[in-house]
């Protein structure tokens, strides 16, 4: 079985990553320090896969840690890379920090495929390149310098990084698939991985789920005048098991094309969805109530933002086939699972 290197790989994407891989007879090797992630998510892969994946807990920028690694795994066919803080106002708070962390974890994995003859890689990137669009749905051709926070910074320049590398001569033989993801949701509909937030979630789906619970109090709707038919912002909610899909897809596209590459892709549905319609959705798809009230914006929020799917479908034969109401009832069906014990 040809490996691949899941750096994040006990997370919420990585960790639904790992599974899709296995299905299409890859071997994922999981790297992951368990920072901002549990081991549980490990046990619970196995448990789809039926078999207990190979797995190493590395920070990914720790280079000599991650040599021990790639000698350890012998031929390695791919890597990914999702290994990454995540938080936006996290990143505002301790910009230096996130440029520490996602920068040099992408600078180690490079380097040390580059040591191995390692040559694909998948990158987890985001539609936050994108900034406040001009133009909706949003292409890959549409300027992808207009990130918001240092956290998005740090996607815009790991992509960078990614195309200097294979303009270089070093990265002759690479090719390289950047996938920017819309808004990730839901959950293994076996319940047996799903997103699990350290602390007060910053996402939406999450704190939804667990106002549902009855964990948090009421999930305030971060303002209702905006311009948009009811008021609240608009996203693409791309369920996670399509997302981790397209990982698969993408290694498999650039398998037979010619080195170097560097291809960059939409990932989402193409549909956008309002707060408060994802709000009645969940109801209509679980019959559970979420406590809501209107509070003013938030911060640094974009109004509307989804994706321009053609050249996903088109160029990578990917495309989206679950839905909203899809995702919500598999985090909801999560979120039972986990009963009370992750909250603090
Ligand atoms: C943002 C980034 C995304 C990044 C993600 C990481 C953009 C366009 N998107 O997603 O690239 O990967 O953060 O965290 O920059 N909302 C509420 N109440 C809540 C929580 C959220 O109303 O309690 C609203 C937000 O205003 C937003 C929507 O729900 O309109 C989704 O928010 P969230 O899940 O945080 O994701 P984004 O901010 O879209």
């Amino acid at each position: 079985m040809k490996k691949v290197i899941v750096t994040g790989g006990a997370g919420f994407i990585g960790s639904h990553t790992c599974v899709e891989l296995a299905a299409a007879g890859y071997e994922p090797i999981i790297v992951d320090d368990l920072r901002n992630s549990q081991e549980r998510a490990v046990h619970g892969i196995a448990r789809i896969i039926g078999r207990m994946p190979r797995w190493h807990l590395v920070d990914c920028t720790d280079e000599a840690a991650m040599e021990r690694v790639f000698a350890q795994e012998g031929h390695v066919h791919g890597v990914m890379h999702f290994a990454a803080h995540k938080s936006v106002p996290g990143s505002v708070d301790d910009p230096v920090e996130y440029y520490r962390n996602n920068i040099r974890s992408m600078v180690v994995v490079v380097r040390t495929m580059q040591r191995h003859e390692v040559r694909r890689i998948v990158f987890s990137s985001s539609c936050t390149v994108y900034g406040e669009p001009a133009v909706l749905p949003v292409s890959e051709a549409q300027p992808d310098r207009n990130a918001t926070s240092p956290y998005g910074f740090t996607k815009v320049a790991c992509e960078q990084l990614l195309r200097d590398v294979s303009a270089s001569p070093a990265g002759r033989e690479l090719r390289s698939v950047l996938l920017r993801y819309f808004n990730p949701v839901g959950a293994h509909p076996s319940a047996h991985i799903g997103e699990l937030p350290l602390g007060v979630p910053n996402n939406l789906v999450p704190f939804v789920t667990q106002a549902a619970a009855g964990l948090r109090p009421a999930v305030t709707v971060f303002g209702d005048d905006y311009g948009t038919p009811d008021g609240s912002c608009i996203r693409d909610y791309i369920h996670v098991v399509d997302l981790a899909r397209a990982h698969v897809a993408a290694l498999d596209w650039m398998e037979p094309r010619p080195a170097p590459l560097c291809e960059v892709f939409n990932i989402g549905t193409g549909v956008g969805h309002s707060v408060l319609e994802v709000l009645r959705t969940f109801t209509e798809a679980t019959g559970v109530d979420v406590p809501f009230m209107v509070g003013p914006r938030r911060k640094g929020d974009v109004p509307v933002v989804y994706a321009d799917t053609r050249k996903s479908s088109a160029v990578l034969g990917w495309t989206s086939g679950l839905t909203l109401r899809d995702a919500l009832r598999d985090a909801w069906r999560w979120q039972c699972s986990l009963k009370e014990e992750v909250v603090q």
